[in-house]
């Protein structure tokens, strides 16, 4: 794997570590155990991590080189992957409204389906979009996508990016 693709591959890996611990979590707020206020921190790290973090260097870097290669997956897979981005935004406004209501049973039926579309997003990206992206560029031009993502990172505030793989890491 070239490191460019790599490291979106790591960041699924956090994401999806990060659902499983969600579902925990809210079993816990199920049996009375966790309350439901510690959701927001969730919430922030799906909004900050996943979207402004991850989902941007797909949206500004990866998928728009990908397109001037190839019109045909900027209409087809890149579009669906977009329209997923957009729909997690939605679903993310839709959980915070119930968090905001105390509704714990809502809250895991929403959360559930957002976590299963965001488990099948990552699904494509690993096992199609990346190994199409392999094939697209050259070694130099894989590179050139892995400093730019850094850049994107840098500029976000790589500290920030940092403390949140640490606390996902710990569980
Ligand atoms: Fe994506
Ligand atoms: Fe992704």
């Amino acid at each position: 794997m070239t490191k460019a693709i790599d490291l979106l591959f790591n960041e699924h890996e956090l994401i999806t570590k990060a659902i499983e611990q969600t579902h925990a979590f809210l079993s816990d707020v199920a049996n009375g155990s966790r309350s439901i206020e510690e959701m927001h921190n969730r919430i922030h790290f799906f909004r900050n991590y996943a979207d402004r973090y991850h989902h941007h260097k797909e949206e500004e870097i990866l998928f728009p080189e990908m397109s001037k290669r190839n019109e045909l997956l900027a209409d087809g897979v890149i579009q669906e992957m977009l329209e997923n981005h957009a729909d997690f935004r939605d679903m993310l406004a839709d959980i915070e409204s119930t968090v905001n209501a105390g509704d714990i049973q809502t809250l895991q039926k929403q959360f559930a389906n957002y976590a299963e579309a965001l488990l099948d997003h990552i699904a494509v990206e690993n096992d199609e979009v990346f190994h199409m992206a392999e094939t697209l560029f050259s070694e130099d031009e894989l590179d050139n996508i892995y400093y730019r993502f850094l850049d994107c990172d840098r500029e976000l505030d790589e500290d920030n990016k940092r403390e949140m793989e640490e606390a996902v890491g710990k569980g």
